[in-house]
């Protein structure tokens, strides 16, 4: 990875395949913004971006959105590898809105072992909102731990890491329009 200035250097030089391109990601986003639309009936809704991988898809699934939305985040980390196994994630930045008798749809990149939504879910629905549904870009269906109630569902992924549309690899990557995979490169040369 050669990343002086004027090198030339594209971070689509780092990609081996382009799993979803932006066309089709743009698309699938329309639709599931025109079910988002239908099945609100322009009842006010709170979408709940998961950061930092969320901030994306949120900018774009809400500008499909004919339906009034406001906006609030949730950040949470996953004590390392722990919540692999326990689930247990810790909140380090919280809703700045009370969703007490609100509709809340929760937006997340991706849903691999279920554990992190899973988590988030029940911590939600002890605030007392009106509903709180899932949006969920990608899917990892072989790594599911966790049978989630995923309403809105973008494209299921195979099992291989993934990077772009929010998603990372050390931190960069994420402003790749599209969803990708790295080449083998990429994670030796650290
Ligand atoms: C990703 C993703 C979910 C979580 C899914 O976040 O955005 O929040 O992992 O994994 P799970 O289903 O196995 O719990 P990540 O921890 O990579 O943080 P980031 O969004 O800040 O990159």
């Amino acid at each position: 990875m050669v990343q002086g200035p004027g090198s030339g250097y594209r971070l689509d030089d780092d990609i081996e395949d382009v799993l979803l391109s932006s066309d089709r990601i743009q698309a699938r986003l329309v639709e599931l913004a025109g079910e988002i639309d239908r099945d609100y009936a322009a009842r006010p809704l709170l979408l709940v971006g998961v950061l930092k991988g969320a901030f994306v898809l949120m900018a774009d699934l809400a500008r499909h959105l004919s339906t009034p939305v406001e906006f609030d985040f949730m950040a949470v980390s996953s004590y390392g590898s722990a919540t692999r196994t326990s689930g247990v994630v810790r909140i380090i930045k919280d809703l700045e809105i009370d969703i007490a008798g609100r509709h809340v749809l929760v937006v997340e990149d991706i849903v691999d072992s279920g554990l992190t939504l899973n988590y988030l879910l029940r911590n939600l629905r002890a605030r007392g909102p009106a509903s709180v549904e899932v949006f969920a870009l990608l899917s990892k269906p072989d790594q599911t731990r966790v049978e989630l109630p995923i309403r809105y569902h973008g494209f299921a992924v195979p099992n291989v890491f993934v990077v772009g549309y929010g998603l990372d690899y050390a931190e960069r990557y994420r402003n790749l329009p599209y969803v990708g995979t790295l080449r083998a490169e990429v994670y030796s040369s650290g």
